[in-house]
């Protein structure tokens, strides 16, 4: 077969590497209207950095995987195309705020019906509102060539950081579609992509709406457990308890599961905010005030922990930070990943700065987003990817993102390097808190008591 992606992003560039090694005998390509997106896919140096990507990319590329950006001939030669452009959130007009933008979707659509020559399986594989295939399949028909568009929603659950173990060892593959005879064979085509390498009974088939809205619900459920969790972070720092113990123990439940239960200063990424957003906007919009402030809640204690994060700096260091130099350690959203999207550190940092602190931002993969992220702030941040450069006369480090490497420092040539007295705020509970007290550190961990020399 031909497979096509629209949308050679963070998700379409991984999601057809992997499924072009699992099966050498389909043509893989994927198209992006941005050029220099697919230049880097065609270089040495790919536009995302994630763990196993350049392994699969060099294996399988220009032998069954193509990057390019040649649209029109993508489209004309595919048997099955999948859709993976950006849905951000709205940032005008009706539902701003709050609904998705799906304007890169229709125009997708509409270059589709441009320049298809026959039939086709359209893959919704970007995270969508529900009931979106039924747009998609009004624009799609309204072609004047009489081609036919099988719509089939088939959303990615890949992590950034583990995207590469993700899709080649996927909890599940959803696969939702028409009930109709047309419809069930596009599903089993779309299903037989996986099945080269999924076993059968992870691949789920729904109806379309489900698929739709499991993808939403997903992210919804995940991120409501993150800030479960930062809400009652700060209740064990006002009571005593910890937050890591609390979790552990509640996680040995069966029924709540261990995984997903870490404090942290907030959720970042491109899509949890953007994702329960439009579920606030879908739930408004089919008459559910109660059911979107529900939800909304989400996203406003995600703010706030972040706020009290940097409110809880600014009142351990004497209530002032003014000409203070704080090194942020990590800048990206999450370990393993250069993206920054939505990261806390974003938030973290203007706030900082508002406080007239003197900012130093330490990351080994992000620094080039983050720059692009404080660009309105230039000459008040500084960047390093060297830790060691980045703590040198600071009053504090902020640690924001878990990358491992921050956990084997060598905090005594730190504490040394740093003015008197040193604070660390661990926002990832990542520290050996005990140790750091022990070279002299006032150390701050999230929902648990605080270990300083006063
Ligand atoms: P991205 O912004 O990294 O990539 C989207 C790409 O689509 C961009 O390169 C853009 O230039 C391209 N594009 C936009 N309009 C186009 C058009 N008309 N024709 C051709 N190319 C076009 O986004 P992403 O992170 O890959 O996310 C894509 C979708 O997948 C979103 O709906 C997102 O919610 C969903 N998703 C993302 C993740 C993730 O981890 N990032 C995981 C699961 C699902
Ligand atoms: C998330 C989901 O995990 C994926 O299933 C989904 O496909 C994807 O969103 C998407 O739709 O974009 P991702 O955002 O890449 O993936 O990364 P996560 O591992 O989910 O982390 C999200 C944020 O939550 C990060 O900032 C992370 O640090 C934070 N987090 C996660 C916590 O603070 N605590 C936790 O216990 C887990």
């Amino acid at each position: 077969m031909n497979i096509l992606c629209i949308g050679a992003g963070y998700v379409g560039g991984p999601t057809m590497a992997v499924i072009a090694d699992r099966c050498p005998d389909h043509r893989v390509t994927v198209v992006d209207i941005n050029p220099e997106r697919i230049a880097a896919w065609n270089s040495d140096t790919l536009p995302i950095y994630e763990p196993g990507l350049d392994e699969v990319v060099l294996r399988c590329r220009n032998r069954n995987l193509f990057y390019s950006t040649d649209i029109p001939r993508g489209i004309k030669e595919a048997d099955v195309i999948f859709v993976s452009v950006n849905t951000p959130t709205k940032t005008f007009g009706a539902g701003a705020g709050k609904a998705a933008d799906l304007q890169y979707l229709e125009k997708t659509a509409r270059s589709i019906i441009e320049y298809a020559e026959s039939d086709k399986i359209v893959v919704e594989k970007s995270t969508l509102p529900v009931r979106t295939a039924q747009a998609l399949s009004r624009v799609l028909h309204s072609n004047s060539k009489n081609l036919h568009f099988q719509i089939v929603s088939n959303p990615e659950f890949l992590a950034e950081g583990t995207a590469i173990r993700d899709l080649e060892n996927p909890d599940r593959v959803l696969i939702g579609g028409m009930s109709s005879p047309e419809g069930e064979r596009a599903v089993d085509i779309v299903a037989g992509i996986y099945r080269r390498w999924v076993a059968p009974e992870k691949i789920i088939t729904t109806n379309l709406w489900s698929s739709e809205l499991t993808k939403l619900v997903s992210n919804a459920l995940l991120a409501q457990r993150v800030s479960s969790v930062n809400s009652i972070s700060a209740l064990c720092e006002k009571t005593g308890a910890d937050i890591d113990q609390v979790t552990a123990v509640a996680g040995r439940d069966s029924r709540i599961g261990a995984k997903f239960l870490k404090a942290g200063v907030g959720f970042g990424g491109s899509c949890f905010k953007k994702d329960i957003l439009n579920l606030v906007y879908l739930c408004e919009f089919y008459g559910l005030p109660e059911v979107a402030a529900y939800w909304e809640q989400v996203v406003h204690i995600n703010d706030y922990q972040a706020a009290r994060f940097v409110r809880n700096m600014l009142a351990a260091m004497f209530n002032t930070l003014a000409e203070k130099k704080i090194a942020l350690f990590g800048f990206a959203f999450k370990a393993d990943t250069g993206d920054t999207r939505e990261s806390p550190a974003i938030a973290i940092a203007r706030q900082l700065i508002d406080e007239h602190a003197r900012v130093t931002v330490c990351d080994p993969k992000a620094l080039d987003n983050a720059r692009k992220d404080l660009r309105d702030l230039s000459g008040k941040v500084e960047y390093t990817s060297d830790p060691y450069a980045a703590v040198e006369g600071a009053h504090a480090i902020a640690l924001i993102t878990d990358w491992k490497l921050f956990r084997d420092l060598d905090y005594a040539r730190i504490y040394a390097a740093m003015e008197k007295p040193a604070f660390i705020f661990d926002g990832r509970n990542l520290l050996d808190g005990a140790k750091l007290h022990g070279i002299g550190f006032n150390f701050y961990p999230l929902g648990k008591p605080a270990l300083t020399h006063f």
